[in-house]
């Protein structure tokens, strides 16, 4: 393996279809609203037998009118930037579970010259944010706080994101981008069966707050799928923006609507904040592998995505091991074994590198990968207990010491209770990819992080983050998703929450092969590190790398949680190892992917079946 790291991350840290010809692969009979969980999860998926199939461009997200939104930018002499600012105003307005204005998140872009850049609109803390601001007098973390209504708030990044992707690596302007997202929210769009049942299972949320009760909920009295749902207010706040720019969101009328609502509220969130914000463009991390006699070159995300240096490490454990399928419990259990000893790294040492340094250098070594393989047992699971983070700092070659790098091990009764929280917990976040005729790619994630975020909408039409929730509210105490965190990811002003989001796109022989992601919290990484197995290592074709199985094992609780799919006999074996098993009543991950054929160098749009993606070329 080799493994760049950007420069500033060794020397200090980092600064500051013609027609469309294919189809969606849908269900054959449309599931009723029971079948959807409110993360918009299906219960008995059609895994589709292939992926669809276009000559030029591809753009495969969660929503079939997101990706027509990406096709018309395209068709509209737009690149894959262009394309990918439209959907993701889109899903803003189509997919509001995750789709956002009110969040933030990271986009990878990979232009057909080579240049990779990675574009971090990762929320910010608000500068009246306090360390220890979700802990209360009893010194334990106040429940629902950090999750729920105006203090759980990050300052949003989507709109600089977006806005600034748009301007630096587009050919459109930002409200040609944005045009189809406008269109939508005006004239409204037929309701789905999976937006409407998520709507009635978020209403106990939704409905606290007016405005979101007023929108989403149409006042308590719902609305059925195939109601056309119209977004007057947020469509005119569309507008505002693409007629002023982002200054309007961060100076202008939003802005002075956002922060008068966050001073009647309680909310921290004042208009210095919003002006201090700034996109960051950062240096992707990279690592180069050899498999099946190609040489695999993975591009990821840096801090604060923990998810880069997570499977790049994982990759590294793995690198002497021959995997052979997921049929085979030997493979499951070097991939489980390595998964562990990235995550309890990440609970250790990662952070928003802008402020607290991260030891990418030495997590991302060969030798320190060599001295966590060696712990490995050749056969039988390993106890989280015993494995705990490693020691990076002899090969790391920095005089800065990590923050955070010992977390209290959890007792088996927390370990146990988490375990439950973690298996079921379903937020909601939205993952797609985009290739272009010319080859340039990119690759997007964007959250409010919970579904609908904070719950709170704002006067002027849409859905604030919970992001803060992502911070450490208290060492030793998980977040929502069960994850343990240390002070290396601790809540400060102006500070980024670390994040599993994880936009990747791997290159084959020096060619762009495959652009992935995906939600789930910290499931992320392990339906992005299995998909990049699954296409890579063990050259299943495009659909087949999205279909195959989950696992994960995210160090705490000591757990691996496998998909209701995964096979029974290899359950079976891993128990026989110690492993403990979970079912993870429904799936891991969302994973909306494009392979390019190597041969033809066709666009393979592979959509995720567990929640219907929807994959559009021509
Ligand atoms: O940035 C993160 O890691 C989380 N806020 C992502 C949340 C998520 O993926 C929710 N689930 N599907």
């Amino acid at each position: 393996m080799r493994i760049k790291l950007p420069a500033t991350f060794i020397a200090v840290n980092l600064f500051c279809c013609a027609a469309i010809v294919c189809a969606q692969a849908k269900p054959q009979q449309p599931p009723t609203r029971r079948e959807y969980s409110s993360a918009g999860e299906i219960s008995h998926p059609a895994w589709p037998p292939a992926a669809v199939r276009g000559a030029h461009a591809m753009v495969v997200s969660d929503e079939a009118l997101a990706s027509e939104a990406g096709v018309e930018i395209l068709k509209k002499d737009g690149n894959a930037v262009d394309a990918a600012v439209a959907v993701g105003f889109a899903l803003a307005v189509v997919e509001p579970e995750a789709g956002n204005i009110g969040g933030g998140g990271f986009m990878l872009v990979r232009m057909a010259d080579g240049r990779a850049r990675f574009v971090d609109y990762r929320e910010e803390a608000p500068g009246r944010a306090t360390r220890n601001m979700y802990v209360g007098p009893d010194g334990k973390v106040v429940r629902g706080r950090s999750t729920l209504g105006y203090l759980s708030i990050g300052v949003p990044g989507t709109v600089a994101g977006l806005a600034f992707a748009q301007k630096h690596f587009g050919k459109l302007t930002l409200a040609e981008d944005m045009a189809p997202a406008i269109r939508l929210a005006k004239d409204g769009f037929p309701l789905g069966a999976k937006l409407a049942a998520s709507l009635r299972d978020s209403a106990d949320r939704l409905g606290k707050f007016s405005h979101s009760n007023e929108i989403y909920l149409n006042n308590g009295k719902f609305y059925s799928a195939g109601e056309i749902f119209r977004q007057p207010i947020l469509a005119a706040t569309l507008e505002r923006i693409a007629k002023n720019g982002p200054g309007e969101f961060y100076a202008g009328k939003t802005a002075q609507d956002l922060t008068a609502q966050m001073a009647r509220h309680g909310g921290l969130i004042t208009m210095q904040d919003l002006k201090n914000y700034r996109v960051h463009l950062r240096e992707p991390l990279e690592g180069t592998y050899t498999a099946r006699g190609a040489k695999w070159t993975i591009i990821s995300s840096p801090p604060p995505s923990s998810g880069g240096i997570a499977i790049l490490e994982a990759l590294n454990i793995l690198e002497p091991y021959k995997l052979k399928s997921w049929d085979d419990a030997q493979s499951v259990h070097l991939v489980v074994e390595a998964m562990r000893r990235a995550f309890a790294d990440r609970a250790a040492f990662l952070g928003d590198s802008d402020f607290t340094h991260v030891p990418a250098a030495g997590l991302l070594s060969e030798k320190y990968a060599a001295e966590r393989r060696a712990t490995i047992d050749p056969k039988d699971a390993s106890s989280s207990k015993e494995i705990g983070a490693g020691n990076p700092a002899p090969f790391d070659h920095s005089e800065r010491t990590p923050a955070g790098s010992t977390i209290e091990k959890l007792s088996p009764e927390a370990a146990a209770a988490w375990m439950e929280a973690a298996a079921k917990k379903s937020g909601h976040t939205t993952h797609y990819s985009v290739v272009d005729a010319a080859g340039n790619a990119v690759s997007n994630t964007y959250t409010l992080n919970d579904s609908y975020g904070s719950a709170v909408t704002t006067t002027d039409g849409f859905l604030l983050n919970d992001e803060m929730d992502d911070f450490t509210s208290q060492p030793g105490t998980p977040n929502m998703f069960g994850l343990l965190q240390s002070k290396a990811n601790a809540i400060a002003p102006g500070h980024r929450p670390l994040s599993s989001m994880m936009p990747t796109i791997v290159l084959r022989n020096g060619k762009l092969s495959f652009v992935t992601g995906s939600p789930g919290g910290p499931r992320i990484i392990s339906a992005t590190l299995l998909s990049i197995l699954n296409w890579a290592w063990l050259g299943m074709d495009a659909q087949a790398a999205i279909n195959a199985p989950r696992f994960h094992q995210q160090w705490m609780p000591d757990v691996v949680l496998v998909e209701p799919s995964f096979p029974q006999a290899v359950a079976k074996d891993l128990e026989q190892r110690g492993y403990h098993l979970a079912s993870r009543q429904m799936w891991i991950g969302e994973v909306e992917a494009i392979g390019i054929d190597p041969k033809t160098g066709e666009r393979l749009g592979a959509p995720d079946p567990r929640r219907q993606g929807a994959a559009r070329g021509y």
